[in-house]
């Protein structure tokens, strides 16, 4: 088990803004009722876990996912809907992309999704060891310029987190459309001791995975001509 990584100094914001237009009036009725019901402050998100843990295998919501950056939700809201018996916690701090997610679970009349609207990495840092089975980071801000790479999410630090809460032989899916944040994953996969690239081939890298569902900000991409990169791990043993 990755010890958690507490001398690490403190990350860089690797997002950009957290909000845009004005919400619409449902969007904002959404956010002050419906928002405080499935946010998850990490102490209680942690309670909540661990409180499932006791109970699996029998607990209706014993495999945990955590899906880092859901934008508008759209993957997000498609797992939970295909898989009710999972607990989905989605983390995403664009407050207008959290109200479109937050209108899905509305209309959908989902009950197994819980939302952090901060830094994901506060909330990976709260929850306790080996707790989630998979995990999702898809279509990560790019930072293209050298000097901004530092803000990616996706490094050894943030890896050594997720690493810690993970359960070994859990699944980790990152996708990107950025062709050297794509080399950028390999190379820290390559060097991290707690996951593992399952892919052995170009076709592996390019199919998207049975359970995929595309999002806006793919359709976007790849119309601009940047297909996505889908790199599917594992979590080590420890
Ligand atoms: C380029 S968007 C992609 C959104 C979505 N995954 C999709 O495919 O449509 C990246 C998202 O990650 C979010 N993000 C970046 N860093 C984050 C962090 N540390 N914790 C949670 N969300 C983060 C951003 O706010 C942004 O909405």
């Amino acid at each position: 088990m990755a010890s958690k990584p507490a001398s690490l100094p403190e990350y860089l914001s690797s997002f950009g803004r957290n909000r845009g237009r004005s919400l619409r009036p449902y969007q904002q009725k959404l956010v002050d009722e419906l928002l405080p019901k499935l946010h998850c402050h990490p102490e209680a998100a942690s309670k909540e876990i661990v409180k499932i843990l006791r109970l699996a295998p029998q607990a209706p919501l014993s495999p945990i996912a955590l899906e880092i950056g859901f934008g508008a939700g759209e993957h997000l809201l498609a797992q939970a809907r295909h898989q009710p018996d999972t607990l989905w916690i989605g983390c995403e701090p664009f407050i207008n992309g959290v109200a479109k997610c937050l209108a899905g679970v509305d209309r959908d009349g989902l009950s197994n999704i819980r939302l952090y609207t901060r830094d994901a990495r506060e909330l990976i840092d709260a929850l306790p060891d080996a707790c989630i089975d998979s995990a999702f980071i898809l279509f990560p801000d790019p930072w293209p310029k050298l000097r901004h790479q530092k803000r990616r999410l996706v490094n050894h630090d943030t890896l050594a987190r997720l690493a810690r809460i993970h359960k070994p032989g859990g699944r980790l899916l990152l996708a990107t459309d950025h062709e050297d944040y794509a080399l950028w994953m390999f190379e820290h996969l390559r060097a991290t001791p707690h996951y593992q690239w399952l892919g052995e081939c170009r076709a592996d890298w390019q199919t998207p995975p049975a359970d995929w569902t595309e999002t806006k900000y793919q359709r976007k991409t790849s119309a601009e001509g940047r297909p996505p990169v889908f790199l599917e791990c594992s979590r080590r043993p420890a």
